[in-house]
Parts: C-alpha cells; structure tokens; sequence
C-alpha cells in the first residue's frame, strides 16, 4: 500500500503539470498547492468570471502560465498540450453545475464530453510517459437512492444532463484507454490514466450559483433567510482539501506503478459522518455567528429539476490501494469554509495566506497520520 498522503509530497517537484479547469474552484485551490510543492504548471480553462474570483486572490497568472482558451477548441489544445511536454495532466475542466445543466443541457454535453475527447485525443501525439487523472464525479452513478453505497463497478449514468455528461465522459475515457492507451502497448505510449470521482466538494473561494455554500454566504452576507431546497437530501460534503489530496496521491501511485493504478477511485466523506443539506446550513450560521433559514419549493419555470436527495459513496478502495483517507469530519470541513469566507469579508488581502495556511494545515496533519 501506498504511504498515506505524503506519497506525493516530492514527485512533484520540478515536474511538468497540465492543468484543465485551472481558473475554477477547484482549480485555484489545486496550482496553489502543486505551485507549493514545487511544480511547473500550465494552465488552460476559460476566464475567471468575476474579479473576486479565487483564482484572481491566489494571483493564480504568477503560479502557472495560463493559457485563456475553449476546452472544444481541438487544434488549440493539443498545441497548448503538446508544446509543455506535461508529466502529469489533471483534467478538471466543466461545466460542473446540475441546474445549469437542466437550462443549458447541449453546453454542459459538449463541453463535458467533447473537452474530454480533445484533451485525450491531443495525448494520442504525446511522445513521452505521461500520468492522467480525469476528474468526474459522484453523480457519474446510476443513482437509486436507496441507501446503497456506490463502489467504483457499479453502473453509471444518472437523470440530469450534467450527471448523465460526466458518465459519457467516462465512456470516452474508457474507449480512448481500449483503443490508445492499453495496457498491453503501454511500453510503446506510456500513458497511464484515471478516473477520480469526488462528492460535493466545499471550501474557501466558491461563489458557484446553485451551490450550497456560496448561496449561504450570499444569504449571510446580505442579512437574509438561507433559503434551503432540499433540507434532507444527503450529499458527501469534504472538504477541498480532501479530494485533491485523493487526486495528488492517485496521480503519484500511478507514476510509480502506471498500470496497476489506472482504474476509478471514489474520493469521500466518512460512511458515518454524512450530514444533511439541513445540518449544514445549522452549522454554517453557527459558525458564522448570526443568521437564519427558511425551506423553499421554488423550481425552475417549465420543468421540475430532479436533483439526487440520498448519494452515499464508498471510499474502501481508495482506502486500501492508495492508503488516502478523509482527515476532516464534515462539521471541520464546514467549519473551516464558513472561517474562509468571514476572514475573507473582513479583510479580503488575507484570501491567499489563508488558503496557504490551510494547505500547511492539511499537510501536517498528513504527517501526523502517516
Ligand atoms: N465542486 C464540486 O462540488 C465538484 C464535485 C464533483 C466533481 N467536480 C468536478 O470538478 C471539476 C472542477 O469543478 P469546480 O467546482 O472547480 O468548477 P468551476 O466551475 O469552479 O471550474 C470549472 C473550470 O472549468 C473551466 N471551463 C468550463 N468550461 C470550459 C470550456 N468550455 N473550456 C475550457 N475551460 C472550461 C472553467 O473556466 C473553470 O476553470 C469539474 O470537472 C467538476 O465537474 C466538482
């Protein structure tokens, strides 16, 4: 087994990373970490939408050359791609809001899939070894609601168009490592590739709509009623923090053992920690300090938006093949989102440093349980 976590801490050093969706939440969170830990990175992912943007409090232009480009732009991308010479590549780029999707299905299809056929189609022309971890999502399995906790084999493909797009990705994904990149001719392409499947990841610096936490924010900020939709559903809320820590950890074990580890891995909360959408909204205006909430059945005009109420998602194989575990509960994980957000509000130059200071967080407590 893998050594939990500090797995990664030196591969990363000097090495080449490849970066989709580099400009989001995610994506901000994950160059200031890699920068941290002494990588070269490139970048490619749309503009950041507002001048608050994480992006823009981590100074993300100095972490990383940022390349402002469509992931459906093919000839664009494998350029990008195939002049930096990536050792890694983290595929995170999406249009990754359910929602949205049901407002804008044809954008969240072709984004969703065709950027994932290009980004994998460019590494076709890639002449060296090269580590890909794909990031899709918890919603990426046939979800029946039923209480069952979803292993990385069990049937995917869910209602709404953003769930049922990040299955049809994987598809692609596991046709272009069929047909390009098996395991058969890996001495010949060297290319080793994953799928990480995380749940509903929360943290300082997302002001997504329709997400549960920048909606708090926005609620708590203006003085308002948090205004909850589904106050029983239960989604597996982590921490940032975690799944790219999932993410880090499965990209070094491949890089080390590049067949062994290029399967899917689900990345999540503890089985007996799962709070309700409810629950979350308690805490979040506990900690914050003042506030209210109040239930809504608003939808969206012309159609019902299904969104999934009971998602539970096992996390023993990442467990037991790459030793990674969650290290904080769901109530640490609100807790340090909603002290993000109130530092951040009061005084908004601390963004980076507190971002900075999480990750030194997070690594030694990765120290500590290893
Ligand atoms: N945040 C979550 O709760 C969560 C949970 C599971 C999976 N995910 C997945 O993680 C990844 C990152 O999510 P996030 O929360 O950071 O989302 P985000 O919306 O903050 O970031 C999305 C990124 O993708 C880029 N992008 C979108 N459309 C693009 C296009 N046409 N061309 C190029 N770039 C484009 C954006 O510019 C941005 O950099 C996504 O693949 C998402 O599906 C997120």
């Amino acid at each position: 087994m893998e050594s939990m976590g500090l797995g990664f801490t030196k591969i990363f050093k000097g090495k080449k990373v490849f970066i989709t969706g580099h400009t989001g939440f995610k994506g901000s969170w994950l160059i200031q970490w890699l920068h941290l830990l002494g990588a070269e990175i490139k970048g490619y992912a749309l503009a950041p939408e507002n001048s608050f943007d994480l992006y823009h409090i981590i100074e993300g232009d100095k972490l990383c050359q940022s390349v402002i480009a469509d992931i459906r732009d093919d000839a664009l991308l494998k350029k990008e791609l195939l002049s930096f010479e990536p050792d890694f590549i983290f595929h995170m780029a999406a249009q990754p809001l359910v929602r949205y999707s049901y407002l804008h299905p044809l954008e969240t299809f072709s984004v969703n899939t065709l950027g994932t056929a290009n980004l994998l189609d460019a590494l076709k022309d890639l002449k060296k070894a090269c580590t890909v971890v794909c990031i899709t999502t918890d919603k990426v399995y046939h979800n029946e609601e039923n209480g069952h906790y979803y292993t990385e084999d069990d049937k995917l493909g869910d209602k709404d168009p953003y769930s049922a797009s990040k299955a049809a990705a994987e598809i692609i994904i596991s046709s272009y490592q069929h047909s390009f990149f098996n395991a058969e001719l890996f001495p010949v392409h060297q290319k080793s590739i994953s799928v990480a499947r995380a749940g509903n990841v929360i943290g300082g610096g997302d002001w997504s709509k329709d997400r549960i936490i920048p909606d708090i924010i926005s609620s708590l900020q203006k003085e308002k009623p948090v205004v909850v939709r589904n106050p029983t559903a239960i989604r597996p809320w982590q921490h940032v923090l975690e799944p790219l820590c999932g993410y880090l950890t499965l990209a070094a074990a491949q890089a080390r053992e590049p067949l062994k580890f290029s399967g899917a891995y689900n990345f999540g909360p503890a089985a007996v920690e799962e709070f309700t959408v409810e629950q979350v909204v308690k805490k979040a205006i506990a900690v914050w300090g003042s506030g209210s909430s109040m239930v809504s059945n608003i939808m969206l005009p012309g159609i019902q938006p299904h969104e999934a109420g009971l998602l539970h998602l096992s996390i023993e194989k990442a467990k037991s093949e790459l030793g990674w575990m969650p290290l904080f509960s769901p109530g640490e994980a609100i807790e340090q989102t909603i002290c993000w957000y109130k530092s951040w509000a009061s005084d908004p130059g601390e963004g980076k440093n507190s971002i900075i200071n999480s990750i030194h967080h997070y690594m030694n407590l990765l120290h500590e349980v290893s």
